[in-house]
């Protein structure tokens, strides 16, 4: 398997990348010395993790040069507007300790409040003075998609969204692939929460001696999308990235596929506002 992809605007992405939700600024340092160290190259971070200056700093200590580098990370809820995405997109970059991002997402759509238009046409601009390499969004349903692309110009890049074996998300993964763009699966392994105890999963791990966690993410991966696995434990952030060594047969994929039942751990898009979450 390919350890990159090409976004649809030729950008290349790692497909396995680190997300740093929940890692303080304790366990920051040595969770990204060990993730560089494992070869990640893509980081994933939001200004509500409240931590992307931990993140900056410990990339800096790093050996890795800013250009071999992928930073993402996204403007939140109560910060949409054209002015203030600006203004954030600025702070973030600040925060982070770089002068570009690789890739800025909307974090939800909170559509009641009628702002991720211009939130996107602020993105957009920053897009085309070179100051961000690709824009997207998460969150987004098939709805919300057609809107932004019906009323702006660049289709986005990305949709992160939550997706695991349980919640397999297929008809918007279809919409997306139709569109040329990529998913990445947010809380890939449904944060344990008794997936890799699932007699599939556990059953795929003995035949192909791999880990629970590496049978999922390798599933993810056979459909295409990009992974940003969290993990501050080092054995751990290995065992995620070394996921991309193997490939499932097409008969396994789809017993995995067999398991969704459309169980989401998060929010339903469609019932996040500003103000909902934080
Ligand atoms: N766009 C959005 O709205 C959104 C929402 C949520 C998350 N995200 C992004 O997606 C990333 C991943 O999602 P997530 O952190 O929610 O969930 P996740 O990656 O599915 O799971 C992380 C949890 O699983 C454990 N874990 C990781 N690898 C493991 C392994 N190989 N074996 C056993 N346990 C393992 C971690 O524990 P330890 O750390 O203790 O090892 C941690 O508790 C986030 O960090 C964030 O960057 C985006």
């Amino acid at each position: 398997m390919k350890k990159t992809m090409k976004l649809n605007n030729d950008l290349k992405i790692p497909r396995i990348g680190f997300g740093v939700y929940k890692i303080d600024e304790n366990h920051m340092d040595p969770a990204v010395k060990v993730a560089e160290k494992a070869g990640y190259r893509s980081f994933d971070t939001a200004y509500i993790y409240k931590n992307e200056h931990e993140l900056g700093e410990a990339l800096k200590k790093g050996d890795i040069p800013r250009e071999k580098l992928f930073i993402t990370t996204k403007i939140w809820n109560d910060f949409q507007g054209y002015e203030s995405t600006k203004e954030q997109f600025k702070a973030s970059l600040e925060r982070l300790g770089t002068d570009y991002l690789d890739l800025y997402l909307i974090h939800w759509p909170c559509e009641a409040d009628g702002l991720f238009i211009e939130t996107y046409k602020a993105m957009e601009e920053l897009y085309k003075e070179g100051l961000i390499k690709a824009i997207g969004v998460c969150n987004f349903e098939q709805h919300h998609l057609e809107k932004l692309m019906a009323e702006t110009e660049i289709v986005p890049a990305v949709n992160q969204i939550e997706c695991h074996p349980y919640l397999s998300q297929q008809p918007l993964q279809d919409f997306c692939d139709q569109h040329d763009i990529k998913v990445t699966a947010w809380m890939p392994l449904m944060r344990g929460r008794g997936l890799f105890e699932d007699p599939v999963i556990e059953k795929l791990a003995e035949k192909y001696e791999k880990t629970p966690a590496q049978i999922i993410l390798n599933w993810h991966l056979c459909h295409g999308r990009i992974v940003i696995p969290k993990s501050q434990t080092p054995s751990r952030i290995y065992e995620n990235f070394d996921a991309i060594k193997f490939e499932l047969r097409d008969k396994d994929v789809k017993k995995i596929d067999a398991l969704n039942k459309n169980l989401r751990q998060g929010k339903h898009p469609d019932d996040v506002k500003i103000g909902t979450l934080k």
